[in-house]
């Protein structure tokens, strides 16, 4: 891999660090390594005999943090994995020796995309550079925005756009998309942003942001699924945790924070009696409580130096 420049503005990164209440000789997950702007502050808190484990599932990411970290006198260990099989990964490394077990002190998901990846013209993340459509975070997986834009229907199309990119001309993006595949595959993402400016009325595209700025985010939420395993995922890290444990969950999308305000709220309240029983028979206990009620938003000063922070939500829970 030639040298590539890495920079991410990490969010929420005092109130993360502040929040996981790190023990010098804890064992620390952070599940989206990204640039290691949480792992770094994580590794600076942790003695010789703390552990950080680091799991992305991009490689270039793995790779370039390996040596940002390098510095650090903690116990590093990166794994190229999916954070929703945390258990798996926990496991294995408690079977090879390398952990205890039970013994996960706490965990950062700082979920989305990063500025390495959206910066990587070749990634095909990025509506301002031409690459190839691709938008895979995990460069193993076969499933690319090339697949998506050329094989998906038109209503599928549209219900993605419409969903994960609240994007109100999501239908006629999608027509417009279908039109323009039947003459040739489209394979760029410039020959996508070139179809989404057709199809958005010229009015809209003078105000708001880049046209093509809500479907690309609704492509890529699509193509790495990250909706559909974060559930799965929120509930592995809890239960991976020890007691005492926190896990500290960063969001940048509504349909994100709503997850994780139901997975904690779940299991921080799992009672299913019905609300006039004087007393709980379905046996359900907490194992889980919450820190903050509300989430926790960026100061002010953090928006105007990072635009990126602005729909930032940190949601924090402990282990019972
Ligand atoms: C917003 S960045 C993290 C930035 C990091 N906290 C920092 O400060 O530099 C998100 C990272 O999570 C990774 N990621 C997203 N979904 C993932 C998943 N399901 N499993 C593993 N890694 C994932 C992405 O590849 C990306 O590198
Ligand atoms: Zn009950």
């Amino acid at each position: 891999m030639s040298e590539k420049k890495y920079s991410h503005v990490t969010v929420l990164l005092e109130e993360t660090i502040e929040n996981l209440n790190i023990k010098p000789d804890g064992i620390y997950v952070d599940g989206t390594l990204g640039g290691g702007g949480h792992s770094e502050e994580i590794c600076k808190n942790l003695h010789a005999d703390g552990v950080l484990i680091g799991i992305d599932r991009d490689t270039d990411a793995l790779e370039a943090v390996g040596k940002r970290l390098e510095p650090y006198r903690c116990k590093k260990i990166f794994v190229h994995s999916n954070y929703a099989d945390v258990k798996e990964v926990v496991e294995e490394l408690y079977e090879e020796g390398k952990i205890p077990r039970n013994k996960i002190d706490g965990a950062v998901l700082d979920l989305g995309v990063s500025s390495f990846q959206l910066d990587n013209q070749e990634r095909g993340f990025s509506y301002m550079q031409d690459a190839p459509l691709d938008m895979r975070m995990n460069q193993e997986d076969e499933f690319s925005a090339y697949e998506l834009i050329n094989e998906y229907s038109e209503k599928d199309i549209a219900y993605i756009i419409s969903k994960y990119g609240e994007e109100r001309w999501a239908k006629r993006i999608a027509k417009f998309i279908v039109e323009a595949r039947k003459v040739k595959p489209l394979e760029t993402t410039q020959e996508l942003v070139d179809v989404i400016k057709a199809a958005v009325p010229k009015a809209v595209r003078r105000e708001g942001p880049h046209p093509a700025k809500r479907t690309f985010q609704a492509i890529r939420i699509e193509v790495n699924n990250e909706l559909g395993l974060l559930e799965t995922a929120l509930e592995n890290f809890c239960d991976v945790l020890g007691r005492g444990g926190r896990l500290c969950v960063i969001s940048f999308h509504s349909l994100e924070d709503r997850i994780a305000k139901e997975v904690i709220s779940k299991r921080a309240n799992p009672c299913t009696c019905p609300k006039d029983f004087p007393v709980c028979v379905c046996g359900k206990v907490a194992d889980i409580k919450k820190i903050s009620g509300k989430p926790v938003l960026p100061s002010k000063g953090e928006i105007e130096a990072n635009h990126r922070s602005r729909s930032a939500k940190l949601r924090v829970c402990e282990k019972i």
